[in-house]
């Protein structure tokens, strides 16, 4: 782990806020059971997921929690725009034992946050996360750091983020304001539940500036007009 990740970083103040509400509401859900691992997944590409995830895990660092980014999106990996070639040794390696978890794992000019690049694209993503290597490397994961936080490909069209979602503390469906049609939101969700994920919320993310006091008032005033029957949600990771 000699050599550090750059993550830029930069949020306006609105993303900013969003995204603190979010880490907030999910240090909420440490009720009963510790929630340390936890993957994001959405229902199809461009939502958002590798953006949140990572500003979340930066937002947690800068919260004083050692954290661990880990880019589990094998079919479109990019978390880190700025990781060049010599970083490319990550999950991939690892779950195929060509290296160490310490090989795996890079530090980033964040202090308390390091990333597990997702490695060479491998021809078999599921079969991978599927193997008893990644499971065990979440629970000693899970004693190293206090979130390890997961990006993981969308529900919608690949099974990967179910078997992560399975193995998983909880699990965050992501969700793009206006593109995602309500029937395939709910298949997600559903898939997610066959999984035996715990749902710690959804995001709705990409809320128009224009849209957002209003969406936001409307999260309110539902709190209070039908409390019993709200559906738990993150926060809006939005603007
Ligand atoms: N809250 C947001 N507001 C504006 N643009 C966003 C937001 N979240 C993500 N994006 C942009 O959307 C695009 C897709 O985001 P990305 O995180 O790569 O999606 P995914 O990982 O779900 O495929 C990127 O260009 C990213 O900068
Ligand atoms: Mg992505």
């Amino acid at each position: 782990m000699s050599e550090k990740v750059m993550i830029n970083n930069k949020l306006s103040d609105a993303v900013e806020e969003a995204i603190r509400t979010l880490r907030t509401n999910i240090q909420f859900c440490n009720t009963d059971k510790a929630v340390k691992t936890i993957c994001l997944t959405s229902c199809i590409p461009n939502e958002g997921k590798s953006s949140t995830s990572i500003n979340l895990a930066v937002s947690m660092a800068r919260d004083g929690k050692k954290v661990l980014h880990m880019d589990a999106d094998m079919r479109k990996p990019r978390s880190y725009k700025d990781v060049t070639s010599r970083f490319n040794v990550g999950l991939s390696n690892y779950l195929s034992g060509m290296v160490e978890l310490d090989e795996a794992i890079c530090e980033t000019n964040i202090e308390n946050l390091h990333v597990m690049v997702c490695g060479p694209k491998p021809p078999n993503p599921a079969e991978l996360l599927g193997t008893e290597r990644f499971r065990q490397m979440l629970s000693v994961l899970k004693e190293k750091y206090d979130y390890v936080i997961i990006d993981t490909p969308p529900l919608g069209s690949m099974i990967d983020a179910a078997i992560v979602a399975s193995l998983t503390d909880g699990a965050i469906l992501l969700i793009e304001y206006n593109t995602v049609d309500y029937k395939k939101a709910v298949m997600v969700k559903e898939q997610l539940e066959k999984a035996n994920a715990r749902i710690l919320g959804v995001v709705i993310n990409k809320i128009p500036r224009r849209e957002f006091r209003s969406y936001y008032y409307y999260d309110y005033d539902y709190y209070y007009g039908r409390k019993s029957k709200r559906r738990s949600k993150t926060g809006d990771a939005a603007v």
